[in-house]
């Protein structure tokens, strides 16, 4: 049995047109004018939808240990809250400990989500640390199918890499067709100002902004690009919150250099004024990069527009305020597990504030939430697009619904939302994963464990 969609305002990166699609078992089977029902086609009149591909996240942290706790949604809580908000495929990451075995640890990112997951799901690798061994196990890594590895300049003594381990991972990345994504905060400074405000006794949220200004960021965006230049390959660089670095992307795609840049929402729509609320309310915000000035969200937008911005991801990475966020940190900002969560709303505020405001078209929308991330994830056309033979990932969006953000409502596990309050209008009314409703009017009507790892290739 298959599904017809009648009068779908189907909107893709490039294009918009209203057509009928046919749903066959698991992908799109045609895309036509008034396509003629099979005999046992489900018919749905998607008339007053904008019918989209289902959106892509390339970012997030799902069932993850973080400074002496693990993050509060695992692959099961944390895919539904991506699927009733439109989200049907997320690329998590398989975090090693520092001296863990990548193989090991892309074991147990398997074993974390395989018949958990309810969307599919792809995987990078995070690399703490370069030595021969490491070498071989990225190939290893990438013939099952996982083709980017991030590497963080940030996090002093736990995932941080030097300049030595980060030029001998991208070449081995380049020998081996894999992506290198960057975390791009330099550790060294950062690690002394943390000192240095902790010694002059300010240990608060805001402190945490403090310890990381735009400058750390823009060298560690500055040193990821030079070392891609000098290798000649592509790079990624991960949730980019700043002008400053923005500035250096700049500098990098007038020379040539293949750059794809990832921002959030939060860095978008949200500011440091978050860390000054009352009752250490700001802990809540404390991820890194933090939020910055208001200032450099009308850069992002900008970079968004000029092209410079391609991909937005959530870096979801969930924890209670109370019981999580307080556990070590109440006195001390750099013991604050560092991650907000954000996988449910990405496509629903990207749209308000985004499209509705008038900052960006809705195949811009399309391009920056499902598309991009498929074509640089190895998943396009099977993901991020509505072309005969993908796969039937599909959101018909209610553009006229409107409601309030919150944590009384939303589907992640934590006690708190990132965007409490935040009016938004259109949602998902109907999610479609391989060609089967799983979301619907904000509730997930999927089945448990149904979402299956992607294999994906290089660039
Ligand atoms: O604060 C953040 N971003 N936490 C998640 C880990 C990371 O650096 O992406
Ligand atoms: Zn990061
Ligand atoms: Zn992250």
């Amino acid at each position: 049995m298959g599904i017809l969609l009648k009068n779908a305002d189907l909107i893709t990166d490039q294009t918009r047109s209203v057509q009928d699609l046919r749903i066959v078992e698991e992908v799109i089977g045609e895309v036509g004018q008034n396509l003629v029902p099979h005999h046992d086609d489900e018919i749905i009149d998607a008339a007053g939808m904008l019918v989209i591909p289902g959106g892509i996240d390339p970012h997030t942290h799902l069932d993850l240990k973080v400074m002496g706790t693990v993050t509060k949604d695992d692959f099961a809580s944390g895919t539904k809250a991506a699927a009733v908000g439109g989200t049907t495929t997320i690329i998590d990451f398989a975090t090693p400990e520092r001296d863990q075995s990548l193989l090991t640890a892309l074991d147990l990112w398997r074993a974390k989500a395989d018949g958990r997951a309810v969307i599919d799901y792809g995987l990078h690798m995070a690399v703490p640390r370069w030595n021969e061994r490491i070498g071989t196990e990225m190939e290893t890594v990438v013939d099952r199918g996982v083709s980017s590895f991030k590497i963080f300049l940030a996090y002093k003594g736990t995932l941080a890499v030097d300049d030595t381990a980060m030029y001998r991972v991208m070449g081995r990345a380049k020998e081996l067709g894999a992506l290198v994504m960057v975390h791009a905060e330099n550790a060294e400074i950062v690690w002394h100002r943390q000192r240095e405000l902790l010694a002059a006794g300010k240990n608060a949220p805001i402190d945490h902004a403090r310890s990381r200004p735009p400058a750390v960021e823009a060298d560690g965006t500055h040193r990821a690009i030079t070392m891609a230049r000098i290798h000649d390959m592509p790079l990624y660089i991960v949730h980019l919150s700043s002008f400053d670095a923005l500035r250096c992307i700049g500098d990098a795609a007038l020379s040539g250099v293949d750059v794809r840049v990832e921002t959030c929402p939060q860095y978008l729509l949200l500011d440091e004024r978050e860390y000054q609320r009352p009752n250490w309310e700001g802990a809540k915000w404390v991820m890194s990069p933090p939020l910055r000035t208001a200032d450099h969200r009308a850069a992002l937008w900008a970079g968004i527009r000029g092209g410079l911005i391609g991909h937005i991801g959530t870096d979801h990475c969930s924890f209670d305020f109370v019981g999580q966020k307080d556990l070590y940190g109440k006195d001390d900002f750099t013991r604050i597990p560092n991650g907000i969560p954000g996988i449910q709303d990405r496509l629903a505020l990207i749209y308000t504030y985004g499209v509705l405001a008038g900052s960006i078209d809705l195949q811009r929308w399309v391009a920056l939430c499902a598309t991009n991330p498929a074509r640089t994830f190895g998943l396009y056309p099977r993901k991020g697009t509505l072309q005969v033979g993908s796969d039937a990932d599909i959101v018909l969006w209610d553009p006229t619904w409107e409601g309030v953000l919150s944590a009384k409502t939303h589907l992640c596990r934590n006690d708190y939302h990132a965007f409490e309050g935040f009016s938004v209008r259109g949602r998902p009314h109907l999610v479609l994963s391989r060609g089967k409703v799983i979301g619907q009017d904000g509730q997930f009507v999927g089945a448990a464990g149904a979402g299956r790892f992607l294999h994906r290739k290089g660039l």
